[in-house]
């Protein structure tokens, strides 16, 4: 990759929505509804390989969707209408989309190999993304080695990541996938909630004088996390004394004032860039924790496979392209099949916060209903994105997706290895994957139910109706490598699908007024008196509260 310079002019702003080609396509959907999945197989032996892409080490099969090559086409010409590929390369290379904040959005820098170069203001990012990296390298080596020691001599034996919402989602869920790959000698705990309760199960079975924390966030003025921190801090200082802060803490952020204020020795301080958005940051340096548990070579393997993700999004043609596939897939789903929500149910255990992570990533980014031109959007934008793995859901919540009455696509995501000896387990768990995909989008019919014997009255209870659309994901097994790619694939998805809703998909103003009201709350419930000042509703919890705390 060669040097770029700062690009300073955005692309122009372009509200496909109303287009043309936005009409074509919703004609197009329009058309395929009286199809079936069940027709459109039939009608074609071939459709599987036909929608069925790689990308990296992932294959996504898109043929049990409603899609047809008048759809799929129409769908590309949105995209292109949209300017997909120019604001793409707008992200790319550093332009300010983030408009609202006025920032570059480059998230993707943090995976540029090190003989990269990026320059944005000036500033070859690459160099300082790799100094940062090269910092938490040799801070994870010393701990995991034991040469970095508590106050009292002691090695690290936990680590405890102390952050919210990007500063937490995307290590955690890391951790979790990449288990296989962690140290046996290391733990690590997520504390991410107020609720004493989280930080407490971690602190009560903690010894400190072997306990790191890393309090990681973006702007370390988010109350949780300081709080939390805090608490964190007195639990070790009761102990160790004040003196053993410096070597049970460290943090993650933008804000080195902030840091020092809060007593950490800016030397253990590792550092990024209001450039990377808390949603898009497990890449950074907010990916220390899972650095610690897996080790930097595993890390770099996961940055690896971010950018494989990334050069294919950047280079394949858009009707080769998997995330803008997937993204447009979405689209129709959306847009004119009437699906409010996606169901991701990966039947991988180690990926079990994978939904929790992409709830912030697809819902904190598109979850806005104002274009960038600030005028009201009149098209749902993004979907309530929920799951969790599979086969846990069949005994759950299944029943709604089989036979209740609203629409849920579901991306099914699965590995042909596992990471595990006990291998038997996995021909079940993956006879169940392809059962389910298989059940969902072909059901059984009431000739069928009736055919089996069934008596006459239980045959309507009996059949399956199918028609539920899933895409899936497979891929040989999940590695660091594979996960930086499904993970990239997600990424730039939601990428895709903001700029054709034409959402800022990189601000979230959206939380703030819970947080200011959160504020001023606070201070109530430490006064002295009850509350007058909100509705009928609030007051009189509030105070009901106040009386029985
Ligand atoms: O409240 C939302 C949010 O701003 C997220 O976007 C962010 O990931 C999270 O809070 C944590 O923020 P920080 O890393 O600054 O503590």
């Amino acid at each position: 990759m060669t040097a770029s310079p700062t690009k300073t002019a955005l692309p122009a702003i372009v509200t496909v929505v109303d287009s043309p080609a936005w009409q074509t396509a919703e004609s197009a959907a329009n058309s395929l509804k009286g199809s079936t999945l069940r027709s459109l197989f039939a009608d074609d032996p071939k459709r599987a390989n036909m929608y069925t892409y790689e990308a990296g080490s992932l294959r996504v099969d898109f043929s049990k969707h409603l899609l047809n090559d008048q759809l799929l086409s129409a769908l590309l010409k949105v995209a292109v209408a949209a300017e997909v590929a120019e604001q793409a390369e707008a992200m790319f290379n550093g332009t300010r989309i983030n408009i609202t904040e006025d920032r570059s959005v480059l998230h993707t820098a943090l995976r540029l190999p090190r003989e990269a170069s990026l320059m944005v203001d000036g500033v070859d990012v690459v160099t300082e993304i790799h100094a940062v990296l090269d910092q938490m390298t040799v801070f994870s080596d010393r701990v995991r080695s034991g040469e970095w020691i508590g106050a009292t001599g002691k090695r690290i034996s936990l680590i405890v990541n102390i952050g919210i919402g990007g500063s937490d989602l995307g290590p955690s869920m890391a951790y979790e996938a990449l288990r296989a790959y962690g140290s046996p000698d290391l733990a690590c705990r997520f504390v991410s909630n107020v609720d004493g309760a989280d930080l407490w199960s971690v602190l009560s079975q903690a010894d400190p004088a072997t306990t790191m924390f890393v309090v990681s966030s973006k702007t370390f003025t988010t109350i949780e996390t300081i709080t939390n921190a805090t608490s964190a801090r007195t639990w070790l200082m009761e102990s160790l004394g004040a003196d053993a802060v410096p070597h049970h803490f460290v943090a993650v952020s933008t804000n080195a004032a902030k840091v020092a204020e809060f007593g950490i020795d800016p030397a253990n301080m590792f550092r990024f860039w209001d450039w990377v958005g808390g949603r898009y940051s497990m890449d950074s340096a907010i990916g220390l924790s899972l650095m610690l548990a897996i080790g930097s070579a595993h890390f770099h393997e996961m940055l690896a496979g971010f950018h494989t993700i990334d050069t294919h999004f950047r280079n394949a043609p858009l009707a080769q392209n998997v995330p803008v596939l997937m993204a447009l897939v979405g689209i129709a789903e959306g847009n004119f099949f009437g699906a409010q929500s996606l169901a991701v149910l990966p039947y991988c255990q180690e990926l079990k916060l994978f939904p929790a992570y992409l709830q912030q990533l697809d819902m904190e980014s598109n979850g806005k209903s104002v274009d960038r031109n600030g005028n009201f959007i009149n098209v749902q934008t993004g979907p309530v994105v929920w799951g969790t793995p599979g086969t846990n859901g069949q005994h759950a919540y299944y029943q709604l997706i089989h036979q209740g009455t609203v629409r849920i696509p579901a991306d099914f995501i699965g590995f042909a290895k596992p990471n595990h000896p006990l291998t038997h387990h996995h021909d079940l768990l993956m006879a169940n994957f392809f059962a389910q995909t298989e059940a969902l989008a072909f059901g059984k019919t009431a000739d069928e139910v009736a055919a089996e014997g069934v008596r006459s009255d239980l045959v309507p209870h009996k059949t399956f109706v199918g028609e539920h659309t899933s895409t899936t994901i497979t891929a040989e097994k999940l590695t660091p490598h594979v996960l930086g790619q499904l993970v990239a694939l997600y990424e730039q998805k939601v990428f895709v699908q903001g700029v054709i809703w034409n959402v800022n998909s990189f601000d979230q103003w959206g939380v703030e007024l819970g947080k200011v009201l959160a504020t001023r709350i606070g201070a109530e419930l430490a006064g002295p008196n009850d509350v007058a000042n909100h509705d009928s509703s609030t007051n009189a919890l509030i105070n009901h509260y106040r009386a029985t705390r």
